[in-house]
């Protein structure tokens, strides 16, 4: 863990009577946020500890007075509060609720953002729910009878909201069966149920990581009112969103079949710069052979630069970015020169017809063309590493 990290231990209650049984730790990712955190632990003081035994988890990666604010404040609560200030605020949002989930030591974990859109008089009921329903995870939707996002700012929030929950469950029908609003920020889950190895944090999705990567078999969800903000504003922006989209790649591909799919669709739609190419070098003339051969380099390098970032972002770090390039532009190109010949040994040898024998020679260039990426571009070099480690 980076950076300092205090408890305000409560007057006459070691560290160490904490957690009991059923109790419940809430994780709050702070970034800026010295307007809400005092009102934040306001509520929860008034409405949570009568029910529940609690803690509450501060990760802060503010560059303002939210620490201190906090630490202020939390001398008027009858409950342990800790601040883990991040010097370097790895992963985002995301990254900072899994240092939570890693620090917490209740039964219970809750989530929830620190700006006071989720009310904490529902974080009772989150664990009872599911206590009461044996769930590893329960999840406070807005979207289902009784919740609502009162407190989305505007039509265009809203609707970049609901379009991004459809769009997610489309891809993941299976894992996300049963959650109505995996893009809440607001849930409770079970220490038991927490595998914070497996989780690569990107941005603000965490509870879709979760679900996603390790979705606790029972789920449950209860209602919730998004409501305003305290005070402050958003910290979420454009770049946020495409942070959200690579996230949602690199979830959907995180298994070989998956990602040779996005492999083949990437490739597919490579033929457009391809195509484009072609014809603007030809308009200017140029004969169509050495046309086609540059015009192929525009399509490998589309490719590059859209599995580079959708498909191997976490599997880049091994090798320098030149001979990454270096390999995968001669493997796109050894497909182009092995086609041929394997086509006339399809069709010399087995006696396909050349509409076949060409469909069979695409297919297998295109699988070993995805074989030889995932192993000789992005396959971690076991060598080294165990030269390292030794
Ligand atoms: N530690 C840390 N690091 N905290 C962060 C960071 C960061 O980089 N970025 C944001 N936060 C904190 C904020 O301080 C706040 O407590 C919480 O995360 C949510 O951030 P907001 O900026 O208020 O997010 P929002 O209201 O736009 O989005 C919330 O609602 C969405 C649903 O519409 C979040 O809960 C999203 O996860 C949720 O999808
Ligand atoms: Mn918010």
């Amino acid at each position: 863990m980076s950076g300092h990290e205090y408890t305000v231990p409560v007057p006459g209650l070691k560290a160490t009577e904490v957690p009991e049984p059923g109790a419940v730790t809430i994780v709050v990712p702070t970034f800026n946020e010295s307007g809400n955190v005092r009102q934040l632990l306001h509520q929860i003081t008034e409405s949570v500890p009568a029910q529940v035994p609690c803690e509450v988890i501060f990760v802060d990666d503010s560059t303002d007075d939210t620490p201190e604010v906090i630490r202020q404040a939390a001398q008027d609560c009858p409950f342990p509060v800790t601040v883990l200030h991040r010097e370097e605020p790895v992963g985002g949002l995301g990254g900072a609720v899994v240092e939570g989930l890693r620090a917490a030591t209740s039964d219970w974990i809750v989530v929830m953002d620190g700006d006071c859109q989720h009310p904490p008089s529902l974080v009772p009921e989150l664990v009872a729910t599911g206590e009461r329903s044996h769930a590893g995870l329960v999840v406070a939707s807005r979207y289902i009878k009784g919740g609502s996002r009162a407190g989305l700012a505007g039509s265009y929030r809203v609707a970049v909201s609901r379009g991004a929950t459809w769009l997610t469950k489309s891809l993941f029908p299976r894992r996300l069966h049963g959650i109505s609003d995996p893009m809440s920020g607001f849930f409770a889950i079970r220490r038991s149920a927490v595998t914070a190895d497996v989780l690569k944090p990107l941005g603000y999705k965490i509870l879709l990581e979760l679900s996603v990567r390790s979705r606790p078999r029972e789920v449950a969800e209860v209602p919730f009112v998004f409501l305003d903000r305290f005070a402050g504003e958003s910290k979420s922006t454009a770049q946020e969103g495409l942070r959200f989209l690579r996230h949602l790649a690199g979830l959907r591909t995180a298994s070989p079949v998956a990602r040779m799919v996005g492999f083949g669709l990437i490739g597919l739609s490579g033929f457009v710069p391809n195509l484009v190419g072609l014809w603007a070098l030809t308009g200017l003339g140029l004969h169509y052979v050495p046309a086609e051969i540059l015009a192929n380099q525009l399509g490998v390098a589309w490719n590059f630069v859209l599995i580079e970032h959708l498909l191997f972002r976490d599997r880049r770090a091994h090798r320098r970015w030149w001979d990454r390039v270096g390999r995968f532009a001669l493997l796109a190109n050894a497909d182009l020169v092995l086609r041929i010949p394997l086509i006339a040994l399809f069709v010399d040898r087995f006696g396909m017809g050349a509409l076949s024998a060409t469909a069979l020679a695409l297919v297998t260039t295109f699988v070993l063309r995805f074989a030889g990426t995932e192993a000789l571009v992005y396959l971690p070099r076991r060598k080294k590493e165990a030269r390292r480690a030794a």
